[in-house]
Order: C-alpha cells, then sequence, then structure tokens
C-alpha cells in the first residue's frame, strides 16, 4: 500500500465526498440516514451521508458540535445502524459491531486496576486471543507511542496524554486495517495535543491505515488529514470537502504554508456563514 498525499485537490478548493474512479474504497458510506427516535421524540441526525475512504487514506471530519459525528463514526463501526442507506467497509455491508477495527474515543477508559501493557492487551482478550503471544508486540506498540517506560504502571500514574496513547496502543494491537478515532485529543491541553498530532501522523507514516479521525479543531483536521470533511449541522450532511495536499511529515513547519493557512480560512468561513461560528472578524483561533 502505497502513501497517498492527495496533490491533486486545489487546496482551498471543494473535492468530491468520494474515492477517485478505480481507487479502492475501504470505507463506503451510501445515502446513510440517521434518525433515533425515543419516548415517541425524534432526532434527525445523520441526512443522506454519501462518504468514502479509500484504503490507507487519512480522513477527518469536523464540524459542529450534534452534527452526528460520533453517530457517523459508530454507523461504521456497526455499533449503529443507519436508519436507510448502506455503509460498506472491505466491501461488506456493516450490520453488526465490527471487529476488524481500532476505536480511539476522547476519553481513553482504561481499566483501573490493570497496568497500561495489560490494558492494551484487553484488546486481543476480548477477542478470544491468548495475550501471552501479544506481549511484545504490545510493548512495541507503546515504545511506539512514547511509554516504553511506562508499560507496567497503572492509569493513575499515568498523565491524560499518556493514557490517551495507551489508548491508541490498545487500538492498534489487533493490527486492524481500520482506525476509528472520535475526538480522541478533545480532553488534551494545547501543548499535548500538539504533540499528539505530530506522533499520530508519524504512526500513520509508519503503519499506513485507513483512519477516520474527527475533531472539533479545524487546525487538526487539515494538518492530519488527506482529505477533510466539513459537516454541516444537524441533520450532519457533507458540506464541502478539502484536500490539503500539503507535504508529509506535516510536522511543525505545515502551520505556516499557504495551504494550511487558506485551507483552515476557507473552513472557517464556512462555519461563520452557517452560524456555527460568530465574530465581527475573522474567527482567528476558532479552531
Ligand atoms: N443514542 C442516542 N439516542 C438518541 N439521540 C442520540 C443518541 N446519540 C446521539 N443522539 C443525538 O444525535 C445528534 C448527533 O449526535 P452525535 O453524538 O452524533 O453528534 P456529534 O457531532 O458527535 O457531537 P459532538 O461534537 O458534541 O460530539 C444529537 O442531537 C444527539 O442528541
Ligand atoms: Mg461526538
Amino acid at each position: 500500500m502505497t502513501l497517498r498525499v492527495a496533490r491533486d485537490g486545489a487546496g482551498a478548493g471543494a473535492a468530491p465526498a468520494s474515492a477517485g474512479a478505480g481507487e479502492p474504497e475501504y470505507v463506503a458510506l451510501a445515502g446513510v440516514t440517521k434518525t433515533y427516535r425515543r419516548d415517541g421524540r425524534e432526532t434527525h441526525a445523520l441526512d443522506a451521508i454519501d462518504l468514502s475512504i479509500r484504503a490507507g487514506e487519512f480522513l477527518a471530519i469536523v464540524g459542529p458540535s450534534g452534527c452526528g459525528k460520533s453517530t457517523l463514526l459508530r454507523i461504521v463501526a456497526g455499533l449503529h445502524l443507519g436508519t436507510s442507506g448502506e455503509t460498506r467497509v472491505a466491501g461488506r455491508i456493516v450490520d453488526r459491531p465490527q471487529t476488524d477495527l481500532g476505536i480511539v474515543f476522547q476519553s481513553p477508559v482504561l481499566l483501573a486496576w490493570r497496568t497500561a501493557i495489560d490494558n492494551v492487551l484487553v484488546q486481543v482478550e476480548l477477542r478470544g486471543h491468548d495475550p501471552r503471544a501479544y506481549r511484545d508486540r504490545a510493548q512495541k506498540l507503546l515504545e511506539q507511542v512514547g511509554l516504553g517506560d511506562f508499560a507496567d504502571r497503572f492509569p493513575h500514574e499515568l498523565s491524560g496524554g499518556m493514557r490517551q496513547r495507551v489508548a491508541i496502543a490498545r487500538a492498534l494491537i489487533h493490527d486492524a486495517p481500520l482506525l476509528l478515532m472520535d475526538e480522541p485529543f478533545g480532553a488534551l491541553d494545547a501543548l499535548t495535543r500538539e504533540q499528539m498530532r505530530l506522533d499520530l501522523e508519524a504512526l500513520w507514516l509508519a503503519t499506513r491505515k485507513t483512519v477516520l479521525f474527527i475533531t472539533h479543531s479545524i487546525d487538526e483536521a487539515v494538518l492530519l488529514a488527506d482529505r477533510v470533511v466539513v459537516m454541516s449541522p444537524r441533520p450532519g450532511r457533507v458540506e464541502r470537502v478539502f484536500t490539503p495536499g500539503l507535504p508529509r511529515p506535516r510536522g511543525l513547519e505545515a502551520r505556516r504554508a499557504r495551504e494550511f493557512v487558506d485551507t483552515t480560512e476557507a473552513i472557517t468561513d464556512i462555519f461563520l456563514a452557517r452560524g456555527v461560528l460568530h465574530g465581527a472578524g475573522r474567527a482567528g483561533g476558532a479552531t
């Protein structure tokens, strides 16, 4: 699988929400809607989503709170079913919880009574495998996320960023081709968040997983993704898709690149036009 850094888009211009012709689609949503019904009340969360993610692509979704981002991720994972439409992963229709993927949520949800490495190994135990066979791999993954010396620490001995790194290692232990991340850095301070962003890009470049990454941060989306999907307020629709053609690794310098500035401004303008952001001048720092 080759690294796909899209350079064909017009930078701050729009791009299709589906993979180009001839490109293998790993995740494909066609006309997916979701309406939650509870106690006679309805919430129309998603409105006809057509979206695909190529194998090995890093796709980010940015959108206002409540627009259905987590709903969409859960539909891809098979944790929720769409009300209509069709979702496929690796060509197969998703109609039940999927096991061949890793998920990282905003909060790491570690087991307090297990060490870091044993938290990573939970994932293989749940799949009925012998954790002893995965111990070396778990240690290596912890090293890759910068926690080589912390394998035997308990969650309360780790910082928030470290805990989230354990959760990332846990999502990768079974080497699933698809990684779903739902605001994985949302609870972190700005500096840790920037470092996690840099480390995630390095990890992705090394593993070439297909990634669906959800964030509220426009900067983070543009700095990490091959394509950035901008969603409208609820009911969530694909408002526009951007293809930041920044060279990789994007590191810290990418923030100064013309294309980064143009793309983040274009996305900010969409949120201003939609009333998601308010402000007299440009909403600087509105990430
Ligand atoms: N299990 C559920 N039952 C009923 N309504 C739900 C459920 N999950 C989500 N919703 C509703 O669906 C809408 C979309 O929720 P969702 O969590 O997908 O949004 P989101 O874009 O992830 O928001 P945020 O950015 O705040 O995490 C919201 O109005 C929410 O109240
Ligand atoms: Mg959410």
